[in-house]
C-alpha cells in the first residue's frame, strides 16, 4: 500500500508539472502598456485576451499545456466618447480592452509560443516579421533541455527606424517601425509567390536592420535557425522594455546594446528579479495547494 501511495504521489506531481505553465508579464516601459493575447486555432483560450499593465506592474497568468499563441504590447490606447477602445500601435480592432480572438495590427513586436510541441518541448520566439513597436524580452525559468535561453529584442528601435519604415504619432515621434513587407508589399520582402521558400527568400537590408539590432529575434519569415528557442517545462517571464536604453552609445551601436549571450542578469535589475521570483513562488503555491488537496483525498479513498 505504501508503494501505491508513493506511486500516486509521484505521478500526480509529474502530471501537474506538465499541466500548465505561467507567463509573468512585467512593464518596465515608464508608461502603460496594454498586452494583447491571441490563442492559436484549436488551443484553449487564456483567462484574459487583453488588459492594462501599468508602469512597473507585474501580472502572472496561467497557461494550459499545449497552448499556442502570441502576445504583444499595445501602446497609446484610449477610449473615445462612445466607449470604443483603440490603440495607436498593436491595436486588435476589437474596440474593447479584451482582444477576444483578434490579433495585432502590424507593426508590433510579437512573442510567439507553442507549448509542449514536438518532443514535449516548448517552442518560443520574439518576432519582428510583423514589424516592431516595443522592446520585449522572454526569459524561461526553471526549464530544461533544448536551447532554453533568453530571447527578445531589447533595443529601442522607434527612433532609429529608417524613414521609409517609420510610424510616427501626430507629434512626430516614432511609435513603431514597419517591416519591409508591410511598407512595400513586395514578394521578395514578404517571402510570398516566387519568394515563398527559404532558398529564394533572403535577408534584405531592411531585415538586416532588425537583425543587427536584435540578433535573436525573427527579422524575416525564414529566420528560424537563429530565432527559435526550445525548452521543456518552463515558466516564462515576459518583460516590456527590459532595459531603458538611455546612453548615446547604445543608440549609436545597436549591436552593443543587443542581447548578452546567456546572461539575463545583465538585463534584469535587482528589483525585477525579486518580483519575478515572487510571482514564480506564488505560481508554485497555486500549483501545489490543489495538488496537495487532491492527494489527501486520494489517500482517503484508497485507505
Ligand atoms: C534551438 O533549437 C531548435 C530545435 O532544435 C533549432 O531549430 C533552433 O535553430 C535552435 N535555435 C538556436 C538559436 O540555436
Amino acid at each position: 500500500m505504501a508503494r501505491l501511495y508513493l506511486f500516486c504521489f509521484i505521478s500526480f506531481f509529474l502530471i501537474s508539472g506538465v499541466l500548465s505553465a505561467t507567463f509573468t508579464m512585467t512593464n518596465n516601459c515608464g508608461h502603460t502598456v496594454w498586452p494583447g493575447i491571441l490563442s492559436g486555432a484549436g488551443t484553449s483560450p487564456l483567462d484574459t485576451t487583453g488588459f492594462a499593465l501599468q508602469k512597473d506592474e507585474t501580472r502572472t497568468i496561467s497557461v494550459p499545456s499545449s497552448w499556442s499563441g502570441r502576445l504583444w504590447g499595445r501602446t497609446v490606447c484610449a477610449e473615445d466618447s462612445t466607449g470604443k477602445f483603440t490603440c495607436v500601435t498593436g491595436d486588435c480592432g476589437s474596440g474593447t480592452l479584451e482582444c477576444a480572438g483578434a490579433g495585432a495590427a502590424p507593426p508590433a513586436t510579437l512573442a510567439e509560443f507553442t507549448l509542449n510541441g514536438a518532443n514535449g518541448l516548448d517552442f518560443y520566439d520574439v518576432s519582428l516579421v510583423d514589424g516592431y513597436n516595443l522592446p520585449m524580452l522572454v526569459v524561461p525559468q526553471g526549464g530544461t533541455g533544448g536551447n532554453c535561453s533568453t530571447t527578445g529584442c531589447v533595443v529601442e528601435l522607434n527612433g532609429m527606424c529608417p524613414n521609409e519604415l517609420k510610424v510616427a504619432s501626430s507629434d512626430g515621434n516614432g511609435v513603431a517601425c514597419k517591416s519591409a513587407c508591410e511598407a512595400f508589399g513586395e514578394a521578395q520582402y514578404c517571402c510570398s509567390g516566387a519568394y515563398g521558400n527559404p532558398n529564394t527568400c533572403k535577408p534584405s537590408s531592411y531585415s538586416e536592420f532588425f537583425k543587427n539590432a536584435c540578433p535573436r529575434a525573427y527579422s524575416y519569415a525564414y529566420d528560424d535557425g537563429t530565432s527559435t528557442f526550445t525548452c521543456a517545462s518552463a515558466d516564462y517571464v515576459i518583460t516590456f522594455c527590459p532595459s531603458v536604453p538611455t546612453s548615446k552609445k547604445a543608440s549609436q551601436n545597436p549591436q552593443a546594446a543587443g542581447l548578452p549571450l546567456y546572461n539575463p542578469s545583465m538585463i534584469f535589475s535587482g528589483s525585477q528579479e525579486v518580483s519575478g521570483a515572487l510571482s514564480i513562488n506564488v505560481a508554485y503555491m497555486q500549483l501545489l495547494l490543489p495538488s496537495a488537496i487532491t492527494i489527501f483525498m486520494a489517500l482517503l479513498l484508497l485507505s
